[in-house]
């Protein structure tokens, strides 16, 4: 089951990036406070995984959405080395344990180990019927896993493919895009910002973004996510731990040209690289 696929608000605040092992009290706190901003703001779809601070992104968002858990499409990914029957199902409880919650409302494979594709699909469909997700999904798969998992799952159970998209980065637009649009299934596309490798507004395709952003009175970031999300079933999830950068990506719903898009498809070439290699 699809519940409440990934919209309307696209965006997401997850304030504890994956090197995180250790989290102090001031960082805890203003984690807290800029999560709780972002609900504020309409953001409403919170990504995770038991790996991020091996937990502590998960508790951290479970203090945050406590009393709020509905206003929430929450998500959440099992390790590749948990994703066996037992381990998916030990997985699921420990990271509903630290949410402080009864559900997902998906659950991702964060990418593809060793163990066999149709244990992890079984154990998710166990979850499905208890009620403890809502939803299931990949991270990180090229096409040749996609089709690998759509021949075990069958059509319409794939919520989403989690993979890396950013501007500098666009490698899914070659054949990952196309695929999952023909099949349903959502692109949630991670490091929408280039993790700290955003555009250099002095090179000139950095300029271009600038040169956009004037024209609607927005910042280059907010026309980022814009360029990202311009094909219907592609969304993005921003991290910021900034309550300014925050409201930034909240208001960013801008609606780009056919001009400006074309703009910006030819700053930022798409390139020939043929594969989609992850960053994780
Ligand atoms: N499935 C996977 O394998 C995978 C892998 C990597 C990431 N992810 C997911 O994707 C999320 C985002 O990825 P990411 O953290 O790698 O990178 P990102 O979202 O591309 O970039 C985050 C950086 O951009 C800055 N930033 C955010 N909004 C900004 C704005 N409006 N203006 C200027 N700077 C801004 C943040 O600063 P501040 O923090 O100071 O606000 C932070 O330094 C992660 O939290 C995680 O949930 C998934």
């Amino acid at each position: 089951m699809k519940s409440q696929p990934f919209g309307p608000t696209k965006r997401q605040v997850s304030v504890i990036g994956q090197g995180s092992w250790y989290i102090d009290e001031a960082s805890r706190v203003s984690a807290v406070a800029a999560l709780r901003a972002g609900l504020d703001l309409g953001m409403n779809h919170i990504d995770t995984a038991e790996m991020y601070g091996s937990g502590a992104s998960e508790r951290v968002i479970g203090e945050a959405i406590r009393g709020r858990r509905d206003e929430v499409f929450l998500v959440s990914k099992v390790l590749p080395g948990n994703a066996s029957r037992r381990g998916v199902r030990e997985a699921c409880e420990r990271s509903l344990r630290a949410l402080g919650t009864d559900r997902l409302d998906c659950y991702l494979l964060h990418w593809r180990g060793s163990i066999p594709l149709a244990e992890t699909f079984a154990a998710f469909d166990e979850l499905l019927a208890t009620g403890k997700i809502l939803s299931y999904g990949v991270s990180n798969f090229d096409v040749a896993d996609l089709e690998e998992a759509l021949a075990i799952v069958g059509p319409g159970k794939l919520a989403c493919n989690q993979v890396l998209y950013h501007l500098q980065e666009r490698a899914i637009e070659h054949a990952v895009i196309p695929w999952c649009r023909h099949n349903g299934v959502a692109v949630v596309g991670y490091s929408p910002f280039g993790h700290d490798d955003f555009p250099d507004p002095g090179t000139p395709a950095g300029r271009v973004l600038d040169e956009v952003a004037h024209a609607h009175d927005a910042t280059a970031h907010q026309i980022a996510l814009a360029f990202l999300m311009r094909a219907e079933g592609t969304f993005t999830i921003p991290k910021s731990s900034r309550l300014a950068h925050t409201r930034d990506n909240a208001g960013g719903d801008t609606m780009l040209s056919r001009d400006e898009i074309a703009r910006l498809d030819a700053a930022f070439p798409l390139g020939t690289r043929p594969a989609y290699l992850p960053m994780i």
